[in-house]
């Protein structure tokens, strides 16, 4: 019998169906520009690159496979992607770079609003093919679900035109990145339309997307033109001086209440649509740890990248016990999912899944 099997328009209504990515064979891959851009100065990842040492890979999957289960004994259906061999260069008539990145995590590359899976155009190089780890899930979709719409947005050239070379530095220091995040002065020119799909939140007939180095002001004109039908809204955080991707600095939990990073707080001028339908926009508490785990691109933030369940459910990593404490004050029941050992693949909790089925349509929370 033919069914849905693709259906997601928010952050927060019941999951029922994920994917969860894969570390095989992740790659720390060679310098370019919009990736350098994003590694601290004093982080232990500059200058390395080549395969992620196998015992890494081996505790990531473990942790990504225990998570699996954790979500399937509640009931959720969970597919895995196929991983592509990341050691390949990528080369196009326009770029060459050595090696890959992995199929982690795939909230970068996998936008599902409504019964539609978008493939992200992404900014990285070495991300350039990323998309094909999906595409087997993508096909059975296509086969199992008579209205899913399986879209890709056009593939960018990324040649050093997309790329501003003064970010081109190791040596440029937090207060000047700062003033340029305030200035909205990012890695990314506006050459052409360059989005990854964890820049994008959805709120049913609204998306909020941050434009930062892996997002430009043409990628989220392309996405209003793609989604009609929708309100897209463009947001800043300028106290991040490296802003990529925007689960780990503003956190919907259910309507009516999201979770901001303190430290990269939603400028007042940008508030309005909140104000005026009420919701509640709180400071999220402190991570529990002072430093990213080794050979980690993320921030300590991570600590917010949680999985909403449901309205009243939300997936915390394990050691984060300040966050734990604070969802259960906020009325959330808290899941405990260890990951902490996979964050350097990639992200958290909400980066290495990508929704496929939550139940519920597209409502309009901001009339
Ligand atoms: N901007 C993020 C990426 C996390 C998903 C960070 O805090 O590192």
């Amino acid at each position: 019998m033919q069914k849905t099997v693709v259906n997601s328009w928010n952050e927060w209504d019941p999951l029922k169906h994920v994917i969860v990515g894969r570390a095989d064979d992740c790659h720390i891959p060679p310098e370019e520009p919009a990736l350098d851009a994003k590694v601290p100065e004093d982080s232990d990842m500059r200058g390395q690159w080549g395969r992620r040492p196998q015992e890494t890979i081996d505790r990531a999957n473990e942790l990504l496979d225990n998570f699996a289960v954790l979500l399937e004994k509640r009931g959720v259906r969970v597919d895995r992607p196929t991983p592509i061999d990341h050691a390949l260069p990528v080369t196009t008539p326009d770029f060459n770079t050595d090696s890959q990145f992995g199929c982690m995590p795939p909230r970068d590359v996998l936008l599902t609003v409504g019964s539609e899976m978008l493939e992200a155009t992404m900014s990285y190089r070495c991300r350039w093919f990323e998309y094909l780890n999906y595409r087997p899930l993508m096909q059975k979709y296509f086969d199992e679900d008579p209205n899913f719409r399986h879209e890709s947005a056009p593939k960018p050239r990324l040649t050093d035109a997309d790329y501003h070379p003064d970010y081109l530095s190791d040596k440029i220091g937090v207060e000047k990145r700062l003033q340029w995040a305030a200035e909205k002065f990012f890695v990314t020119t506006e050459e052409e339309p360059l989005f990854d799909a964890a820049d994008v939140l959805r709120f049913g007939r609204d998306l909020v997307v941050q434009h930062g180095f892996t997002t430009n002001l043409k990628g989220i004109e392309w996405l209003r033109r793609h989604f009609p039908d929708h309100r897209v809204h463009t947001v800043n955080f300028p106290g991040d001086p490296y802003p990529i991707h925007i689960d780990a600095t503003f956190t919907p939990l259910r309507p009516g209440l999201i979770l901001n990073n303190p430290q990269r707080r939603l400028p007042e001028d940008q508030r309005g649509m909140f104000e005026a339908n009420d919701w509640e926009i709180v400071d999220a508490a402190q991570p529990a740890h002072n430093t990213p785990p080794p050979l980690c691109y993320s921030s300590t933030w991570l600590s917010m990248n949680v999985l909403v369940l449901d309205p009243k459910t939300v997936c915390v990593e394990k050691s984060e016990v300040y966050q734990a404490e604070q969802m259960d004050k906020l009325g959330m029941e808290v899941v405990e999912v260890e990951l902490r050992d996979a964050y350097a693949f990639g992200g958290g909790l909400h980066c290495c899944t990508a929704d496929v089925y939550r139940e519920g349509g597209c409502e309009d929370y901001f009339p």
